[in-house]
């Protein structure tokens, strides 16, 4: 039977899809690289399931030689796998698109929602019996019907906070590289900004869309921070290296911006220091995708991609759809790409 790894287990139906086929171990922690490196080299396996704090670069893929053939991600975002490397060593790498997008979107907006109408600190005065009683000037906060919602990355989880937000009675604005067609559904109520300091600039409320690549990286720096107006709300559920956290900090500590709803960090699980000290700051532990019915789909997914990997076929939700998968290792049974004239590994 073949070997199926995973750093945490998977929610169902995972086990029950993936246990047929192939035998399934589960590390129960997230290891360090280098536990992860001699695991997979003292007990090869054919699938790697990691966790995005998993890092899948070239020395963690060439532990896993000559038996890995796949990495099927539990989830949408892969900026913790070197792509190219993968490809390269015949390794296919599976995501989990479109299941999360609803659950995601639902979070952006009960962050922003948070941070306008101050949810969180409200929260603290009532616990801590300072409540003085309804008065006209108390913990006033952001409306948001007519305010400019800025969105940054207009992919399917930023169009769906669109939906959402138009539903605020928001004005939308966009700015996404490459620019791409706007739904129909969206058309008429989009506006695109040529340029994100133009976005910046004018938005109420700016939330982050994009993926982390070498282009998104601190994309919202103390420059981008500066450009917001002084009552304006930055939120991200995206990664949290797209901002310069120490930026945002200063941000926040000296009012350049009026708040910040975040679900993702730079060095997560810790905070930049000082984050935890800015009370114009909701704060949640990257929960996007956290609903039981989002996480079963996700888990079907990984299980979908990590069985077509296991038959020796692209994963249905492939990152590097160039891959020439690498042929199965011998103890784990013929396959398809085993065939005479099969898809031979192309290990580089
Ligand atoms: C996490 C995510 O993967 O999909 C992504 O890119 O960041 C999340 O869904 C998930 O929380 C796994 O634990």
């Amino acid at each position: 039977m073949p070997d199926v790894l995973c750093t945490l287990a998977l929610p169902e139906p995972f086990t029950r899809m993936v246990s047929a086929v192939a035998s399934i171990r589960v590390l129960g922690r997230l290891p360090s690289a280098l536990e992860l490196r001699d695991e997979l080299r003292s007990r090869p396996v054919d699938v790697l399931c990691p966790q995005a704090a998993d890092r899948i670069d070239a020395a963690l893929l060439d532990a896993g030689l000559p038996r890995l053939r796949g990495v099927s991600l539990f989830g949408v975002g892969y900026d913790n796998v070197d792509v190219a490397a993968a490809t390269m060593r015949g390794i296919a790498i599976g995501n989990t698109p479109g299941v999360l997008t609803d659950a995601t979107a639902d979070l952006t907006m009960a962050l922003l929602l948070a941070v306008a109408r101050r949810v969180a600190e409200g929260d603290q005065v009532m616990r801590r019996g300072s409540f003085p009683g309804v008065q006209p000037d108390f913990m006033l906060g952001t409306e948001l019907g007519g305010a400019v919602l800025g969105i940054v990355g207009f992919g399917r989880i930023g169009q769906a906070v669109a939906r959402r937000a138009r539903g605020f009675g928001m004005r939308l604005g966009v700015w996404t590289v490459p620019a791409g067609p706007v739904p129909d559904d969206l058309a008429g109520s989009i506006r695109t900004f040529p340029s994100l300091a133009d976005l910046l600039a004018e938005a109420d409320v700016v939330t982050l869309h994009t993926p982390l690549t070498a282009e998104t990286r601190h994309l919202i720096g103390e420059a981008e921070l500066r450009r917001m107006k002084p009552t304006a709300i930055l939120v991200n559920t995206s990664r949290g290296a797209v901002i310069d956290e120490p930026a945002l900090v200063r941000a926040l500590e000296e009012g350049w911006i009026a708040g910040a709803g975040l679900d993702v960090y730079e060095l997560e699980p810790r905070l930049a220091p000082g984050l935890a000290e800015c009370r114009n700051s909701v704060l949640t532990p990257h929960l996007g995708s956290a609903t039981v019915a989002t996480r079963a789909a996700m888990a079907e997914l990984v299980a979908v991609n990590a069985l077509a990997m296991l038959a020796g076929e692209l994963p249905p939700h492939c990152v590097n759809p160039a891959v020439r998968m690498r042929a199965a290792f011998p103890s784990a049974g013929p396959s398809p790409a085993d065939a005479p004239g099969g898809r031979e590994g192309a290990a580089g």
